[in-house]
């Protein structure tokens, strides 16, 4: 597992900004759904029926996206590197096997405390959470790695035109349901600048979609965010309101 790799983190190249980054915004997202989740079932109530349902929905979605990501990278951003790189995605392709493993072995955790007796709850909720915070320890590195040693090989080996139309090629394979999840976590783990980049999203989405995303976007910003999140993308400002036409 990574999590043996030495915790010293790569450095990023000075260069990275100027060059097109594919995993900022998804990894954004990953890293704020992973520990949100993580302290959602670290403070839950085990034997709070509602509680533990919506946490352990939470943490079922999780665990749905890690899998599909991890497939839409060894599809197409380990695919991309292996053409032009032999071998240049072997480490972290190596670390995707580890991860749908610990996937399973975490949703199995999650099945079996749902099935739990009261009295097992507390302690199967306790295992969990340590559980998933080794998966986000371990996925934590791994990024690092993603964003390091593989950006250095797809900037080696790509031009930014290449690497926007990989980046399209990907986001357009994502059934709606999968946008829309990345979407509700990686808005409100950008920064205005990549915030305001979602204006090509509204541009190439249905009018139903992209309102979609606003409405799951909007809970999780405060109210300075929001202005300048809806001023950048052209959205009326209706104070009370989430939802335009
Ligand atoms: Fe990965």
């Amino acid at each position: 597992m990574t999590t043996a790799t030495p915790s010293r983190p790569a450095a990023t190249p000075a260069t990275s900004a100027q060059r097109l980054d594919l995993y900022v915004g998804i990894h954004k997202a990953l890293r704020h759904f992973m520990t949100d989740t993580l302290h959602r079932i670290g403070r839950m109530d085990a034997n709070d029926a509602d509680d533990r349902r919506r946490t352990l929905a939470q943490f079922e979605s999780l665990m749905d996206l890690c899998e599909q990501h991890v497939h839409h990278e060894n599809d197409f951003v380990h695919a991309a590197i292996e053409a032009r790189q032999p071998r240049g995605a072997a480490r972290t392709a190596d670390d995707h096997v580890e991860h749908i493993a610990h996937i399973a072995a975490l949703r199995d955790e999650a099945r079996s405390l749902e099935q739990a007796e009261p009295s097992a709850r507390a302690s199967m909720a306790l295992r969990l959470y340590r559980h998933l915070a080794l998966f986000v320890a371990d996925n934590f590195q791994h990024m690092n790695v993603e964003e390091t040693q593989n950006n250095a090989a797809l900037w080696a080996n790509y031009r930014d035109d290449e690497l926007m139309a990989l980046h399209h090629r990907i986001v357009s394979s994502l059934p709606p349901e999968e946008n829309l999840m990345v979407m509700r976590w990686m808005i409100p783990a950008s920064t205005p600048a990549e915030r305001a980049g979602t204006r090509g999203m509204r541009a190439g989405a249905p009018a139903e979609a992209f309102a979609a995303v606003i409405d799951a976007v909007r809970p999780h910003l405060d109210d300075h965010a929001w202005d300048r999140l809806a001023r950048a993308l052209g959205i009326p400002q209706q104070p009370g309101l989430c939802h335009f036409g």
